[in-house]
């Protein structure tokens, strides 16, 4: 089967499309026509030899038709489906047993510690591969899963937002951004998001922002405090790190939350510690979602409640441009990939 590969780490044209074997079927297992994949920041991660192994299909994000069913496998030949993506744990640490494999320190998955979704087929154990209803086009679906269950465990889980706070969500146009706008809004929270361009903002206010501040232009925090009087946010969701993190901090109400689950900018140094206990701050990891938490909000996306943005729909030859994209902050929501 034709697959993107991320043979090497390096520049972008380690990124080849290559013939591949397509995927075993084990007793358990579905086998997946890909329909649609999407783009993640972790394919520049992995192919910067931060995250993950190569050489690797990668992949993250899946929607498809299953075409083959293994003889104990949960699902039938012709279900459309969503893959959940962390499909990598070990079954038997405390926090497996627990059931939180997001704890695992064997904790992978799809296009990172096994061959992802930019191929024409990919196998997983079919517990993993959630139904979804045939008016939801797969090049929708591809954009949902990381995004929305990443927002959905940092906000819901995590922070725990309540109805009637403030939450403010930095890198508000990206993947899980975009996502967390909507799931913020969802819980009855008054949403501030940030952003870079114009035309981000315009968009994030049709998701349901109800402000937006340009934090390229104007202070974060200084904004954040001319919009709550003074008083700060209950809650950060914050992916970008460095100065971005700090000013965050900066913006919270004693006592508030802020919740990290990534650092784009790659300045994961920013403690902040004398705010941190002065203002008796939570400071919250957040990573993933468990399976659990993956068919909670593939509920509510069935119901309606959300709307994944497609920012284009490409090949999977135009996967170096896409990162290419996507590190030039050239993207709204998820760039679609169709095998
Ligand atoms: N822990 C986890 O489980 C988990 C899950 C998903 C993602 N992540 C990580 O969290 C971060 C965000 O993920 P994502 O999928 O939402 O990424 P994304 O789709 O690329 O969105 C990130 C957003 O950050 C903003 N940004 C600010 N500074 C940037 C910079 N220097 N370069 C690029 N973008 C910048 C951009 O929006 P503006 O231009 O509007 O500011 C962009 O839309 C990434 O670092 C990712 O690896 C972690
Ligand atoms: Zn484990």
């Amino acid at each position: 089967m034709r697959a993107s590969v991320t043979t090497d780490t390096g520049d972008l044209d380690v990124v080849e499309i290559r013939e591949v074997p397509k995927p075993e079927v084990g007793p358990t297992d579905v086998l997946v026509e890909v329909g649609a994949s999407a783009v993640n920041y972790v394919d520049i991660w992995l192919r910067q030899g931060m995250e993950g192994d190569v050489p690797r299909v990668t992949g993250v994000d899946v929607a498809g038709e299953v075409v083959e069913a293994g003889a104990d496998a949960d699902r039938d030949v012709g279900d459309r489906v969503v893959l959940y993506w962390n499909t990598t744990h070990c079954g038997r640490c405390e926090h497996c047993l627990h059931g939180d494999i997001t704890m695992c320190p064997d904790y992978g998955g799809l296009g990172i510690s096994r061959d992802g979704g930019h191929a024409e087929y990919v196998a997983v154990d079919s517990r993993f591969a959630v139904p979804i209803p045939d008016d939801i086009p797969f090049t929708e679906a591809a954009a949902f899963p990381t995004g929305f269950g990443t927002a959905w465990r940092a906000l819901v889980t995590r922070a725990d937002v309540d109805q009637g706070e403030d939450v403010l969500v930095t890198g508000a146009s990206g993947s899980v951004g975009h996502a967390a706008v909507q799931v913020a809004t969802e819980a009855g929270a008054r949403v501030i998001a940030c952003t870079s361009a114009d035309w981000k903002a315009d968009r994030l206010r049709e998701l349901g922002a109800d402000h937006v501040i340009d934090y390229t232009d104007v202070a974060l925090e200084e904004a954040v405090d001319e919009l709550t009087d003074g008083r700060g946010v209950d809650v950060v969701l914050e992916s970008i790190g460095g100065d971005t993190y700090r000013r965050g901090v900066q913006s919270l109400v004693r006592g508030g939350r802020l919740v990290t689950f990534g650092a784009t900018t790659g300045d994961a140094e920013a403690a902040m510690l004398p705010h941190v206990f002065w203002k008796q701050l939570e400071v919250i990891g957040s990573t993933g979602a468990t399976l659990g938490e993956f068919h909670d909000v593939v509920d509510r996306y069935r119901d309606g409640a959300f709307q994944p943005v497609v920012d284009s729909v490409i090949s999977l030859e135009e996967l170096p441009d896409a990162q290419r994209k996507l590190a030039d902050r050239g993207v709204f929501g998820k760039i679609v990939v169709e095998p």
